[in-house]
């Protein structure tokens, strides 16, 4: 396995991989791989020839008072994840590499790529202002720098995906997109690298988030379809909890993000909390 962090580098292993006619599979990470990356990479080495993981936790996606200094970069333990799986090659670049100042800089002197904001201004992207300009803007240059077959994201941030979704199509890139599932302890609290903050009694409450969007889930399931009563049946399971402070609970159409109020095909039912000093976000599909 190859571990490169210059992006010419990258260019030249990528056009030999290409010139020998092997379909690439890109999983873009921030590392501190965990079953959910793990996933992912998977089902990558399962659709295509050779897979490229990107691990670089990108400043242009973390506003000034996020945890952008703190987030866990374990690179050895993440390389040696990646060679067991069979991954060809970790692409781990530092920001200047990819032309990104650290912040504040990062969002001024960079040219980004800009959503919809019918799309980024909802669900979480009300309360991380620039956050999906700086996803939107890494994965285009992640997609351009590498120009995979398939990129691979997860459903466990599904405004991210939608919005990813949205951009190949707009921007003509010739990517395909794969989302895939969730994937939970069996507590049922969705892996993510900041659960490594919880503490235990804090990843007992966490563990409530997907217990309340199964309450929603069973309801809508005997006939429910109207968002204001879901989303009453996931606050009321939440406000419960100690510890645990919402940050919101929406229904929105899977793809465009809109509001739903009643749920006709299907619907995305997304919430987001704090758990102590941790924000945590989970979601279900209502269909
Ligand atoms: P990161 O949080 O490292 O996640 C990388 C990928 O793993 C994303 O597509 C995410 O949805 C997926 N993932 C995380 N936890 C998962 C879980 N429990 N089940 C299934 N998939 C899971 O998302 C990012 O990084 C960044 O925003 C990135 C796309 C790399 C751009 O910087």
């Amino acid at each position: 396995m190859l571990v490169i962090s210059n992006p010419w580098e990258l260019s030249t292993t990528i056009q030999t991989l290409k010139q020998k006619g092997k379909k690439l599979g890109l999983v873009p990470t921030m590392g501190a791989l965990h079953q959910g990356h793990t996933s992912l990479i998977k089902a990558a080495l399962n659709e295509c020839d050779e897979v490229i993981v990107s691990i670089f936790v990108n400043p242009l996606q973390f506003s000034p008072e996020e945890d952008l200094e703190q987030y866990p970069r374990p690179l050895e333990a993440d390389c040696q994840i990646c060679e067991q799986l069979g991954v060809a090659v970790v692409f781990n670049p530092i920001p200047a590499e990819l032309s990104i100042k650290e912040q504040p800089q990062a969002i001024l002197e960079t040219t980004q790529v800009y959503p919809p904001s019918s799309m980024t201004s909802g669900l979480c992207g009300k309360y991380r202002p620039n956050h999906f300009t700086g996803v939107a803007t890494i994965v285009t240059k992640l997609l351009n720098l590498i120009q995979p077959d398939c990129a691979f994201f997860g459903q466990k941030d599904a405004q991210q995906l939608a919005i990813i979704r949205r951009l190949v199509a707009d921007l003509n890139l010739p990517v395909q997109i794969v989302g895939c599932p969730i994937i939970r302890e069996d507590s049922g609290l969705a892996l993510s690298s900041r659960n490594q903050y919880l503490t235990p009694p804090e990843k007992q409450a966490a563990t409530n988030l997907y217990h309340s969007l199964q309450l929603a889930d069973l309801s809508y399931r005997q006939g429910t379809i109207t968002s204001e009563t879901l989303i009453k049946i996931v606050t009321k399971h939440l406000q419960t909890i100690p510890n645990l402070t919402i940050q919101y609970a929406k229904i929105v159409d899977p793809s465009t993000l809109q509001p739903l109020s009643t749920i006709q095909n299907s619907g995305l039912l997304a919430i987001a909390a704090y758990v102590g000093n941790t924000r945590l976000i989970d979601n279900i599909i209502l269909d």
